[in-house]
């Protein structure tokens, strides 16, 4: 008897299939270990289960970029305190930035966390998984989904150490994957149904360095393109410093690389990029700016900025507006600075009273508020490709090339597929749109070029 819908459920119902949930903050590259970590238990017999308080391994995945992202694990790991209590056999692993090298203070604050694991390193759950395994054999094929969009780190850690920022500490020294080994899992996401690859790395300007023959990531994307079946190739965080005109004319030349690229700022003002050890001036990042737009008029743009870093002065952040006003970013990403213990920029003093840091965020948030709303009613009238990624309250939802989020209603089945919308409308934050009856479909295999 074959483990259909039927039988599975009764198996979930009755609890006799071991079940997990992965709960997940941070960055994409938190959001790929949790995809991989998913597969790895799918592997293992494991089905997801999006009721935490039923799962038999309870993994949180845990951030340590701002203050805010560690009190939401706290807090979170403060619920499972409980559930712990009442279900001592359920499994709880901390996982992710949160799980430095020394680990002492995490197992006094959480004694119910049964396994600490560092990022990316979650062998010693499936280790400690796999000696207990009585799990029935389940139909494992579902567990890896079949999403339109996966990411794919092409590299690990950072060796920027940026003065304010953690990463580096916890995900360590860079390195990057070789070209053959990342082809060979594009090769296996496509074949499960992959549309789109995003390539996510810290600092993905300056993959293969580590590597012999030093390919650079122009090289990859270029031979990702040939990939049969592949439709979209997307690739984050750029680092204004290390972006090469190659990888510039890279993403203008190949047909499957989309024209978005996020370069974060962090600051527009010089002394504040030094103090934070960014590497490069403003004007510096300006011309490269113009350069990307040069090449792709219809690039979609976005920057990160730190407002309140120490020692910030209000002429500085003026600047730092005064940037965002001229660049005019398809979004900015900002966030107020939090000083992380053992960074160079927490040994530094704090000295922008918290009311002034969350005035400078607000005044960034209104600012590119109204930026975002105006370069998104710009497309109103505009035809642009869609790749459909899901289907939401009735309505499909994807991308344009640009990365903007855009809905429309259609009849027909079009996950997956690559959608001539005609944009009706637009918020600051996403884009509605309706098919065009006489032309439904671009053909897959031949995406639209110059579209935002
Ligand atoms: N590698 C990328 C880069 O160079 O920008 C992204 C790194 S970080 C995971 C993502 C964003 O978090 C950064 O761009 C920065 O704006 C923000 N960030 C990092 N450390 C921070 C801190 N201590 N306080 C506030 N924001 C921070
Ligand atoms: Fe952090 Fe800088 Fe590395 Fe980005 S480039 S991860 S901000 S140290
Ligand atoms: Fe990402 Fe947070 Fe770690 S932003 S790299 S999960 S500190």
């Amino acid at each position: 008897m074959h483990g259909g819908p039927p039988l599975r459920m009764a198996l979930l119902e009755g609890n006799l299939v071991r079940t997990y949930h992965i709960w997940t903050v941070g960055c994409q590259m938190n959001k790929a270990d949790s995809e991989r970590l998913g597969r790895e238990l799918a592997g293992l017999g494991y089905h997801e289960t999006d009721q935490m308080g039923k799962a038999d391994v309870i993994v949180i995945n845990s951030c340590s970029v701002r203050q805010n992202a560690e009190n939401r694990v706290a807090s979170r790991l403060g619920i499972l305190r409980a559930l712990k209590r009442d279900k001592p056999d359920c499994l709880i692993a901390l996982m992710g930035c949160m799980v430095g090298q020394d680990q002492g203070e995490l197992r006094r604050r959480f004694p119910h966390v049964d396994l600490f694991l560092p990022p990316q390193a979650f062998d010693a759950l499936l280790d400690r998984l796999s000696e207990q395994q009585d799990a029935p054999a389940v139909d494992t094929s579902r567990a890896d989904g079949s999403a339109v969009s996966r990411f794919v780190n092409i590299m690990h850690g950072c060796d920027n150490f940026c003065t304010y920022c953690i990463v580096p500490y916890r995900r360590g020294r860079e390195r990057s994957r070789s070209i053959d080994e990342i082809l060979c899992e594009v090769e296996g996401l496509v074949a499960r149904g992959a549309k789109e690859i995003v390539f996510l790395g810290q600092n993905v300007d300056s993959y293969g360095k580590t590597l012999p023959g030093k390919p650079d990531l122009a090289d990859l994307l270029r031979e990702t393109n040939a990939v049969p079946g592949l439709l979209r190739i997307r690739f984050l965080t750029s680092h204004p410093r290390d972006m090469s005109t190659r990888l510039i004319q890279a993403v203008a030349d190949l047909d499957k690389v989309c024209e978005y690229i996020n370069l974060p700022v962090q600051a527009g003002d010089d002394e504040v990029l030094k103090a934070m050890r960014r590497g490069y001036y403003v004007d510096e990042y300006r011309a490269l700016v113009r350069r990307i737009r040069a090449a792709m008029p219809e690039v979609g743009l976005t920057t990160d900025v730190i407002v309140g870093f120490p020692g910030e002065r209000p002429e500085q952040f003026e600047s730092t507006r005064a940037l965002l006003e001229e660049l005019r970013f398809d979004a900015v990403h900002v966030a107020v600075y939090s000083p992380r213990p053992g960074t160079i920029a927490a040994r530094m003093v704090d000295d922008v009273p918290p009311e002034e840091k969350d005035r400078r965020l607000q005044v960034v948030e209104r600012l590119q508020q109204t930026i975002s709303m105006e370069r998104h009613q710009e497309l109103v009238g505009r035809t642009m490709e869609i790749l459909v990624e899901r289907q939401t309250g009735g309505k499909w939802e994807g991308r344009t090339r640009g990365n903007k989020l855009a809905f429309f209603r259609f009849d027909g089945d079009c996950l997956g597929q690559l959608v001539s919308v005609r944009i009706t409308s637009a918020s600051a934050w996403s884009l509605q749109g309706a098919t065009d009856e006489t032309n439904v479909f671009q053909p897959t295999s031949v995406p639209v070029r110059n579209v935002s």
